[in-house]
């Protein structure tokens, strides 16, 4: 089964951003991590900070992959456009955030992602990813 982790803005950052909210973990250590904890699943990574490149991706894997899990960043409260490649493509995408989004600014609390993806996992940490790829292993089970 192939899953596609998206990270969207600033997340190349991650163990150095902010890390009293988002950790001190890294993507590069995480990856391999999940690869090995779950050896069940080909787990691809793409990060961008770019809203277009992240659609370029969406549509890529978005016909192909059995699940996309995606982090928009900042683009998650701003982009129209991801919502309607989200609902543009068949591969069911799962929305993490790091950080409870709800616990913060107001701003952080609207997504125009939420509607069109098959679940939301919302401020458990970097876990929340692999909560995400759990969730596609059990539905592959049935
Ligand atoms: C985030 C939450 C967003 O509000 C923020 O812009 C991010 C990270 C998270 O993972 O908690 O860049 O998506």
């Amino acid at each position: 089964m192939r899953i596609i982790i998206i990270n969207g803005p600033n997340l190349n950052l991650l163990g150095k951003r902010e890390p009293e909210i988002y950790g001190s973990e890294t993507f590069e250590d995480l990856v391999p991590a999940w690869t090995e904890r779950f050896p069940e699943l080909e787990i691809e990574y793409f990060q961008s900070n770019h809203e277009g490149k992240l659609l370029d991706k969406l549509h890529e894997v978005g016909f192909k992959a059995d699940g996309i899990i995606l982090n928009a960043g900042a683009f998650t409260h701003t982009s129209i456009a991801l919502r309607d490649a989200i609902s543009a493509i068949s591969t069911p995408v799962i929305e993490v955030h790091i950080s409870n989004v709800h616990s913060r600014e107001e701003f952080r609390h609207h997504s125009y992602i939420s509607a069109v993806c098959a679940g939301i996992i919302v401020g458990f940490g970097t876990e929340g990813y692999a909560l995400a790829l759990r969730y596609f292993i059990n539905q592959a089970k049935g």
